[in-house]
This record gives structure tokens, sequence and C-alpha cells, in this order.
């Protein structure tokens, strides 16, 4: 079987590597062919991922780099088109929620080529979130549902999937992080920032919801002004963009507590989180992280598609109001803060199950 893997933004990278490894060590069933639409594309956003994660050179780079949604998206689908009449896989697979996975989806999908999608089912209910229209459309004309837990599972189920072409596979990020603690723990950036180990706290943010509108990006830096804690930052391309535009960037430079960095690789973004005293985010990807590394996690975000590491694991949906912002951080900080456990299939094993099913 030709099956075609799509990675284009930095949160495919860690989900696209565990079914790349998976797919190449059966050559006599799998012939992979990995594509990288380049919607990310600067090194600390993509290729220091290819190095961490051990992904090979893409076998094609359709560089369409940023843009509008509209436009980002038909580069992408006018690009991978052309991929999918000249390689006419088997199979289609798109990661995640990103818009490459909704621009490759659909291109597929108009070819009658099947698409699986991995990651299937999340909902945060908010369409004000360009990830949750992604996700609704890619589920709706994908023709195998990988979802990483039940409730995921559910929420398709109730909008009319048909129960055979939905799996509960697990979280395939998670076989990413098993696989690549050990090495983590070697990442020399505690020292290169004079962090100690459980004395800071790391923080992330590029939702759009967050960054840019001046008044909540105001009222979180405000929070963080107040925290009696180091806070190491590496800052997403548009965080830096709106911030500087915003007027904070200087602000925050003056603060001592205050760590600004450049966006860190994988294994980095692993040692970050494994030694903090707790993590600050919007991403989904760290929600998980967090909950699967037993590392308590605030969201700055009003609702969580990944509800699971909520009810099982170590995160608390905390919001962007300055004042709750800083009184969850001190209650983590005084020591107050749930213990977690993983859920169910976050095991390490979850693209050799994708695969069993291909
Ligand atoms: C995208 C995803 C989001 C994901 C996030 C992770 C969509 C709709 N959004 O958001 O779900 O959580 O990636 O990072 O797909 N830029 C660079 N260098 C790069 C990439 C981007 O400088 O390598 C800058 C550009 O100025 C660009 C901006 O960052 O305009 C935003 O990039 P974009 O890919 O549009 O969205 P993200 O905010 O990264």
């Amino acid at each position: 079987m030709k099956i075609i893997l799509v990675a284009g933004a930095r949160p495919n990278f860690m989900k696209v590597a565990p079914l790349w490894n998976q797919l190449t060590e059966m050559p006599d069933l799998f012939e992979p062919i990995l594509v990288h639409t380049g919607q990310h594309y600067d090194d600390l956003m993509s290729e220091i991922f290819f190095r961490d994660l051990n992904l090979p050179r893409p076998h094609y780079e359709l560089n369409v780099g940023s843009g509008s949604h509209a436009y980002q998206t038909a580069q992408i689908m006018m690009g991978f088109e052309e991929v999918l009449l000249l390689e006419r896989p088997d199979w289609a697979l798109v990661v995640g929620d990103v818009n490459s996975t909704l621009a490759c989806g659909m291109d597929a999908a108009k070819l009658q080529i099947p698409v699986g999608h991995v990651e299937a089912g999340l909902r945060s209910w908010d369409r004000s979130m360009p990830e949750e229209i992604n996700r609704r459309v890619v589920d709706t004309i994908s023709d195998l549902l990988f979802a990483p837990s039940m409730q995921a599972c559910e929420n398709l189920r109730r909008e009319g999937i048909e129960d055979h072409c939905i799996h509960f596979v697990g979280n395939v990020m998670i076989d990413s992080l098993m696989l690549l603690s050990p090495k983590a723990d070697e990442s020399r950036i505690l020292d290169i920032y004079g962090l100690s180990v459980r004395e800071y706290v790391f923080l992330t943010l590029h939702r759009v919801s967050n960054v840019d509108c001046p008044d909540t990006l105001a009222g979180i830096v405000s929070a963080l002004q107040a925290l009696r804690c180091p806070i190491a930052w590496p800052l997403h391309p548009r965080t830096r963009s709106r911030l500087s535009g915003f007027g904070f960037l200087h602000t925050l430079e003056m603060m001592g507590n205050v760590k600004l960095m450049d966006p860190v690789g994988y294994l980095d973004s692993l040692k970050l989180q494994k030694n903090a005293k707790f993590v600050m985010t919007d991403s989904g990807g760290l929600q998980e992280e967090t909950t699967a590394l037993g590392v308590p996690c605030l969201t700055l975000r009003e609702n969580t598609e990944r509800p699971e590491t909520i009810d099982i694991g170590t995160n608390t949906l905390v919001g962007v109001c300055p004042e709750r912002i800083v009184a969850e951080a001190e209650s983590v900080l005084n020591g107050h803060y749930k213990s977690g456990r993983l859920p169910e299939l976050w095991d390490g094993n979850t693209a050799e199950r994708i695969v069993a099913l291909l």
C-alpha cells in the first residue's frame, strides 16, 4: 500500500514521526511517502523537529509559507493535488487540525483517495477557533477516523459518522514522548538559560484569541509581572510579532523574572516541561504532554478540546483573566495542585494500532 503522510506545521511533526517509523518497519507491506506543505518553514518551527524526531527529508516540499487562511489553504490544495495525481496513493493520512490537515484532506477526498484522520473527534465547541472548523470538516470527509479518546469517538457518533469508520486508537503524540523522553533528558537548555529544576514556570502562547487581541495580551503580561517566579517563555513568531506591534516586548524584556527565548525544538520543549514547577500554555499539545509527564498545567483558554487532560490529567482551565491566572499560579507555587494519571491508551503504541488498521 502506498501511503502519503502529510506534515505542515509544528504540532504535526511529533504526530507524524511515530507513523513514519511504524510504516517504514514493514517495507514489504507499505510504501510511505512524506509530504511537508511548508505551512511552517523557519528552522526553529520546522527543520529542528525533523532532526529531533529523526524524520527524513520529505519526498515533497510544497513551500507554501504564510498567508491568510484562504490563501494558505488554497496554495496547499493546489500543491498537494499535483502530488496526489502523480503518486496515486492508496491512502492519505492527515494529522491534527491545522490548515494543512484541512487542505490535504479535501484534496484527497475530491480525488476519491481514502483519507485517514489521526486525532479525529476533538471538539472545543468553539467555532471562533480556526482549528475547530478544520477538525469538523476533515472528520466529515475522512474514511477512517483514528480517535485519541472514547469522548472523541462519542463526538463523532453524535455527528452521524458511521460506527465502522471510528477507531479508538489512543494518543499518537505520546508515542513520540515515550520514545524520546530519555533523549530529552540530555538537553542542555536549563543550563543555557540558567534555570533550576522545579524553580521556574514554562510558558507558551500562540493562540489567535490570546495574542491577536491587545487587551487579552496586556492582561496576560500583567499577570506575568505579578508572579514571583522565573518564567521561561519561548516566543512563537506570531506572538513575538504581536508583542512587538502592541508595544509589550520592551516591558517584558525589562521584567527580571521573564526569560524570553527563541522557539525551542522538541527535545528542549520536553526537557523544559519535565523540569518545570508548572506549565502555562494555550497549546493543545502541551496540555497533553504535561498530563503524560505528570506536571501541573494551567491552560490560558476558556475551553479545551482535550477534556481528559482535565478530568484525568494534571490540567486546569484557567481562562485569561489576570487575577485568576495569578491566583491559580500562586496556588500551585504554594504546593496545591492536582496529581493526575494517564488516560486510556496513552501507552506509546498508538501508531502501531493505526498501521494495523490500515
Ligand atoms: C498554526 C495552526 C495552529 C497551531 C500552530 C502551532 C492553523 C489554522 N493554525 O498556527 O493550529 O496550533 O500553527 O504553531 O493551521 N511564522 C513564521 N515562521 C514560520 C511559521 C509562521 O515566522 O515558520 C509566522 C508568520 O508570520 C505567520 C504567523 O507566524 O503569519 C502565523 O503562522 P500560521 O502558520 O499562519 O499560524 P500559527 O499561528 O503558527
